[in-house]
């Protein structure tokens, strides 16, 4: 089984500037200043190609695929993302899909655009847990992110989640998931997050998810690539692709991965933008082991 695994994707959409409001303006001055032109559409293009090459049966994004959560953004981004093999898709929102508080909720936006590619959502009320078969291997997605004040982009799952998420593979007798959530679980010393950007209570789901590990965490937000292998504290691997559209430098290595599991055996092969061929190519894996 073949996953490719993208993250913020922050799709370069031109917003009229009356239509921007509150958080929204700053936002998007910031990302169109700053941000932008290190966002072209071609690299999504060469992803496109990337995918015809590889011939991935499963596609993961794990968040972050607007700037500002305009409506704009969603619909723009859906008409991207339609070239994607849709039943193959999985979905989970990020902090930037999140932004305001009209972002959130059963009417917001990312639901009304991705809803129904982002699996059955089994919580109630505004707990957000979902679930997709894709194939034989079941990919469960978290939704750490809520609207916040222009200075942080820090996440939260609540021990709720887990401990439901737990119940829901044991009534379903699911032995093998793959669990997709925007924010880090685990950074290496180097690039560790302040908490102004992290997961606040990583070590809380760190801690309730050892009762039933999945096979890898999924996450992006950090804008570099890097895998952490299986540890005792974290018995997986742990994932970052982001951000797949971006140019890379000497701060942001980034890229994507392709996962293949055989069994419970995962090989994880990275890929970087080279802008000399325009497009992907194979490049060395960025890992790290848990202590590092
Ligand atoms: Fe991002
Ligand atoms: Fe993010």
């Amino acid at each position: 089984m073949k996953i490719l695994h993208l993250s913020d994707l922050h799709f370069p959409t031109p917003i009229p500037l009356h239509q921007l409001k509150g958080k929204m303006i700053i936002g998007y001055l910031n990302y169109s200043l700053r941000r932008k032109k290190k966002y072209p559409l071609k690299i999504w293009n060469s992803i496109l190609q990337s995918i015809q090459t590889i011939g991935p049966d499963i596609i993961v994004v794990s968040g972050d695929i607007t700037n500002v959560s305009h409506e704009t953004e969603f619909r723009e981004a859906e008409k991207i993302l339609s070239e994607l093999p849709q039943d193959k898709v999985f979905y989970i929102p990020g902090n930037h899909d999140r932004y305001t508080k009209q972002a959130v909720g059963e009417n917001a936006f990312y639901e009304k655009y991705f809803s129904n590619l982002s699996g059955e959502a089994i919580a109630q009320n505004s707990d957000y847990i979902r679930v997709k078969k894709i194939h034989d291997l079941y990919f469960v997605g978290w939704d750490s992110s809520f609207p916040l004040s222009i200075l942080d982009a820090y996440g939260r799952v609540r021990p709720q989640i887990v401990t439901r998420t737990l119940q829901i593979l044991k009534e379903k007798k699911i032995r093998n998931y793959v669990l997709v959530c925007h924010h880090p679980i685990w950074n290496p010393q180097h690039r560790q997050e302040t908490s102004h950007h992290k997961l606040l209570n990583r070590e809380e789901v760190a801690s309730l998810l050892k009762e039933k590990p999945p096979l890898a965490f999924l996450h992006g937000h950090v804008h570099t690539n890097w895998v952490k292998f299986p540890g005792k504290e974290l018995p997986y691997h742990v994932i970052n692709s982001a951000s797949s559209t971006r140019i890379p430098d000497s701060k942001h290595e980034s890229g994507f991965h392709v996962i293949e599991i055989q069994k419970q055996n995962l090989s994880i092969q990275r890929y970087t933008y080279n802008s000399e061929q325009s497009k992907f190519t194979k490049a060395p894996l960025i890992s790290y082991s848990e202590k590092e």
